[in-house]
């Protein structure tokens, strides 16, 4: 008891912070703080401020980018880059050196290499892409937020054990305010090596969905499924169909194709073969969702969040050491 009273104010801080786990923090995970609108409240807030400051970035975007990416939640522009630049590209990432950790989620595994200023020093066609203003500017608007997304070179290895199903390729929500993803596929995306799965306007708060927001909010501590526990709601199939354009849409495209997604829309990681893969350049944007402006575009700040990460990671990996065990993103000496 003494140690609750004293964990209050850090409980009591998250609440207007990016944190989501309702199984973490009892205030969050509170039913009948939940039954007087905790959650909704949340959620509804970190909406109206992140349309805010969407706003504030909206200058530069095409208008019909800004609509397909409110109304949609996503956005998808093939044959993105130059042919020729692409295929460099394409050269590049899978020719890099950099350190590539691994993750495994169910039967799938991830490789990732951090884009960090470091690694993009010997890789001038993956730095000139990210610091493309045009891109920038498309970045900036869908994460609304100055501040760029931390960026990696990704690899989905699909079905390499006998686990069970990787957990994300069920339908799911990230969290409670909106989120961006991107992803550059550097290979074709087909139902082989597993598409991107989206409800197209299901980041949209309808009623529908503040509804099943309120409901979940007083089950979600003590769900089963401990992805829901955490705040990353699985959605049922009908109750996604409600949430926006059913059936959901499979994103089988070319290389060369850019996707930018607000994860706060149903997806899921599409269905794949064993041993299959696909290799992006992947990003995300979380940031605070309560702070009404779009925070600063330093590129010193932009260098700190990796080196943050990176730090983060060392820890990671030192705590598990201590444990016998390996990080869950733990570095490995192959390549992506
Ligand atoms: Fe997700």
């Amino acid at each position: 008891m003494f140690k609750q009273v004293l964990r209050l104010p850090l409980w009591l801080g998250e609440l207007v912070t990016g944190s989501k786990s309702f199984e973490a923090n009892p205030l969050i995970g509170s039913r009948r703080l939940n039954r007087c609108g905790l959650h909704v409240a949340r959620v509804t807030l970190a909406h109206g401020i992140m349309r805010l400051r969407m706003a504030m970035l909206g200058w530069g975007v095409a208008r019909e980018d800004r609509r397909q990416f409110i109304r949609q939640g996503f956005l998808m522009k093939t044959n993105f880059l130059p042919e020729e630049d692409y295929q460099a590209l394409v050269k590049e990432v899978s020719e890099a050196k950099g350190e590539v950790r691994q993750c495994c989620q169910g039967d799938a595994q991830m490789r990732r290499m951090l884009l960090s200023p470091h690694t993009l020093a010997s890789m001038p066609r993956t730095r000139a892409l990210l610091r493309d203003p045009a891109f920038r500017r498309l970045m900036r608007y869908c994460a609304g937020h100055l501040r760029m997304p931390i960026c990696h070179a990704e690899r989905v290895m699909n079905g390499v054990s006998d686990a069970p199903e990787d957990p994300q390729k069920r339908l799911h929500v990230d969290t409670f305010q909106p989120t961006m993803k991107f992803w550059l596929y550097l290979e074709e995306v087909s139902e082989v090596n597993g598409p991107f799965v989206y409800v197209p306007g299901s980041n949209r708060l309808s009623r529908q969905r503040l509804a099943w927001e309120y409901a979940m909010s007083q089950q979600a501590r003590q769900h089963a499924d401990r992805y829901t526990a955490r705040g990353s709601f699985r959605v049922e199939p009908e109750q996604a169909a409600a949430m926006g354009e059913a059936p959901p849409r499979q994103f089988k495209v070319p290389g060369n194709t850019l996707l930018i997604a607000n994860t706060f829309g149903v997806h899921a990681r599409g269905k794949a073969e064993p041993g299959s893969s696909r290799l992006a350049l992947w990003g995300m944007s979380r940031t605070n969702p309560f702070i009404p402006l779009p925070g600063l575009g330093f590129e010193s700040l932009n260098r700190l969040q990796y080196r943050v990460l990176e730090h983060q990671r060392r820890q990671d990996d030192k705590r598990a050491a201590a444990r016998g065990v390996k990080a869950s993103w733990h570095r490995i000496e192959e390549g992506l």
